[in-house]
């Protein structure tokens, strides 16, 4: 159940607190003071948050990085410039925005430094802007700078109904690559839609099937799910084919330090690195460089507000309904991004 509590002092909003680790009930929703804007900064009127899998990690105190508890969660936000900091460009107020904050986002108003925030493209929906901030620039930069997929290639895309997979699915075959994706039979028909052939990674064997379908291999595999599979990921690659790991998924629930799969994945891409075996493995982590982030972000944007792939929202939910979207996520029943909506009154 999530409770509201009160802070001292004025009062202007709300935001989402991560008070401790457990499960995504212990979210709270509290009270937001707006504070003074320094030179620099700007503050954003939150349209859109992202829900990802790594407030999921933040919980149980499994994400690289992440601050001390308690914290405001939200990796990415899509919102409309309301208030400038000296220094700033006037032309920047009532300007629709889209920021990867790693944390903070999950509040109706978030104060940013404005070199941070790119500009969304006029009509694009901010639900759907949001859907491919963190994960838009994720799947670009896995397929177009690290996998380099090209026309002709066929790639295995691992959870190919989700946030990131539904993208990388689409910018590959936008690359002109045929995609193989591992999905539950249930999301099945998405992954079709979206132009993959499906897998259902419960029930088949995934080495089996992609070699039925590419019998020399694949040119690049996306795997986020680590732990024991990832060496069957690195087998069904063809000569010259490249690996890209960005994501530990199958070992959440461990108990050990959060840190150890991770090693065991470096250890892993280092060796596969220096065998003379004529493939590549590389661990992607997406970067906040203001630069390269925003060059990329800009790409992407402009891709979806032309038309050439489609962000799939699975949910849009009001900002106080937090621990129920965390536990949409959670739940595995979303395909697509789950997206916080601040002010909103009805689902959709
Ligand atoms: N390195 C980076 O910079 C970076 C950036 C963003 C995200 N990530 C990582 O990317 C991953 C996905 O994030 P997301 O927000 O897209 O999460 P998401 O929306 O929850 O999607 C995760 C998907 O993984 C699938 N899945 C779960 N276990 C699987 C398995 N054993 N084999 C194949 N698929 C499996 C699920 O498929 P079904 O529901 O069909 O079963 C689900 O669609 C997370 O691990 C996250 O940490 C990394």
């Amino acid at each position: 159940m999530m409770t509201k509590m009160n802070e001292t002092g004025a009062t202007t909003g709300t935001k989402i607190m991560m008070p401790h680790k457990g499960d995504p009930e212990v979210l709270t929703v509290v009270a937001r003071e707006q504070g003074t804007l320094k030179p620099g900064q700007a503050t954003v009127r939150v349209e859109a948050a992202g829900v990802s899998f790594a407030e999921v990690q933040m919980l149980k105190g499994r994400y690289f990085g992440q601050p001390k508890f308690p914290f405001v969660p939200g990796y990415d936000l899509v919102g409309t410039v309301e208030e400038i900091g000296e220094g700033v460009d006037q032309g920047m107020i009532g300007q629709r925005v889209a920021a990867l904050t790693q944390t903070g986002a999950w509040a109706d108003r978030v104060t940013l430094d404005a070199k941070d925030l790119a500009l969304v493209p006029d009509g694009l929906d901010p639900a759907e802007a949001v859907a491919a901030v963190t994960n838009g620039v994720t799947a670009w930069q896995m397929v177009y700078r690290a996998a380099r997929v090209r026309p002709g290639q066929t790639v295995l895309v691992h959870g190919a109904s989700g946030g990131v997979g539904t993208l990388l699915v689409q910018l590959a075959r936008l690359a002109g690559a045929e995609v193989i994706g591992t999905a539950s039979a249930s999301k099945h028909a998405l992954v079709r839609d979206l132009g993959a052939i499906p897998v259902d990674y419960k029930n088949e064997s995934v080495p089996e099937r992609v070699r039925e379908i590419a019998p020399e291999g694949v040119d690049a595999v996306f795997d986020h799910v680590g732990g024991p599979g990832l060496v069957d990921s690195w087998r069904v690659l063809r000569r010259g084919g490249t690996l890209v790991t960005y994501g530990s998924a199958s070992t959440l629930n461990e108990t050990g330090h959060w840190l150890k799969p991770y090693l065991t994945i470096m250890g892993r891409v280092l060796l596969w690195s220096v065998l003379p075996n004529g493939k590549r493995a590389t661990f992607y982590y997406v970067q906040r460089w203001p630069k390269l982030f925003q060059r990329d972000l800009s790409t992407v944007l402009s891709l979806l507000a032309e038309g050439k792939f489609k962000a799939h929202v699975a949910r849009r939910m009001p900002l106080e309904k937090a621990s129920e979207a965390l536990g949409l996520l959670v739940s595995g029943k979303a395909s697509g991004k789950v997206v916080l909506v601040p002010g909103l009154q009805t689902e959709g």
